[in-house]
């Protein structure tokens, strides 16, 4: 059983990395989808990657989770609820319909996204398991749980839209890219990585818990460069590119 004080020093140091690596991925460009670099080694089938890199995202967080011999509360049980529901999805469904079956992920992204995913995997798994306060059945009335099960339920509903959209632009075998024209990217480039990064913030705050502050630092370091990019992009190769459009943050950014 690993102390309350030292576990929490590691979630800090953590979120202390989280906080440091966003900088850095404002200059790289992550290496897979439109950003593919040939020079960053060895590949794998797309779809196979992304089982692989996030299956331990549910496997950690479920293992932690069900070894702790703490007995958990009904609320603690809806939170695994709504990881289990977001990771599902992405670790079986979402690689399973992207329409990528001709294409490659470095092997370095799966293996850099399999670190990141177990340790977020475990450092929630083992807090909801062993170290977590005992919430009442009355959390689920507090402000704080149904504010951020709000903000979970639309983030995770805009990011499903938006992925189900970007995947319905290409017809069977085809591999190129489109500007996608649904109602959901009207005022974004990437409504996906919008509702991922409110979906986060949000199982931070229904949680109210430092772990999942961490995942949801860690989840903005990761996506909102790659939206950046992903904007630019856009701009560079389509020059009839909406000229309102924002990249994540609607009127904003
Ligand atoms: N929690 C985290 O830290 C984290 C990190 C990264 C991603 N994610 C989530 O994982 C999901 C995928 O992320 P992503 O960054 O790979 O998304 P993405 O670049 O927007 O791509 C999503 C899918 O749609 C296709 N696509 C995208 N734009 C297209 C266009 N204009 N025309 C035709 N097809 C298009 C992509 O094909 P190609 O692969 O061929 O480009 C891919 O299959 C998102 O829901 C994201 O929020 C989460």
């Amino acid at each position: 059983m690993i102390k309350e004080d030292l576990f929490n020093e590691l979630v800090w140091l953590w979120i202390l990395i989280g906080i440091v690596i966003f900088p850095i991925m404002l200059f790289v460009k992550v290496p897979y989808g439109r950003h593919t670099d040939k020079s960053w080694g060895a590949t794998i089938n797309n779809k196979l990657g992304w089982i692989i890199m996030e299956f331990p995202a549910l496997a950690v967080f479920m293992y932690f989770f069900m070894k702790g011999e703490k007995s958990q509360s009904a609320v603690v049980w809806v939170f695994f609820g709504f990881w289990l529901f977001h990771y599902v999805n992405r670790t079986f469904i979402y690689p399973l319909r992207t329409k990528t079956a001709k294409k490659q992920i470095p092997f370095l992204i799966v293996f850099l996204a399999i670190f990141f995913n177990s340790v977020n995997g475990f450092l929630n798994g083992y807090y909801f398991s062993e170290l977590h306060p005992n919430y009442d059945i009355s959390w689920l009335y507090d402000a704080r749980f149904i504010i951020g099960s709000l903000m979970f339920i639309l983030g995770m509903t805009v990011n499903r839209i938006a992925d189900r959209d970007l995947m319905n632009l290409r017809k069977p075998g085809e591999t190129g890219y489109k500007i996608p024209q649904t109602k959901i990217f009207k005022l974004v480039s990437c409504p996906n990585h919008g509702g991922e990064m409110l979906e986060w913030a949000g199982f931070a705050v229904l949680t109210w818990s430092l772990p999942a502050l961490a995942f949801a630092v860690w989840t903005v370091s990761n996506v909102l460069p790659r939206s950046l990019a992903h904007h630019k992009w856009y701009k560079n190769h389509f020059p009839d590119y909406p000229k309102n459009r924002k990249a994540v943050i609607p009127y904003i950014l």
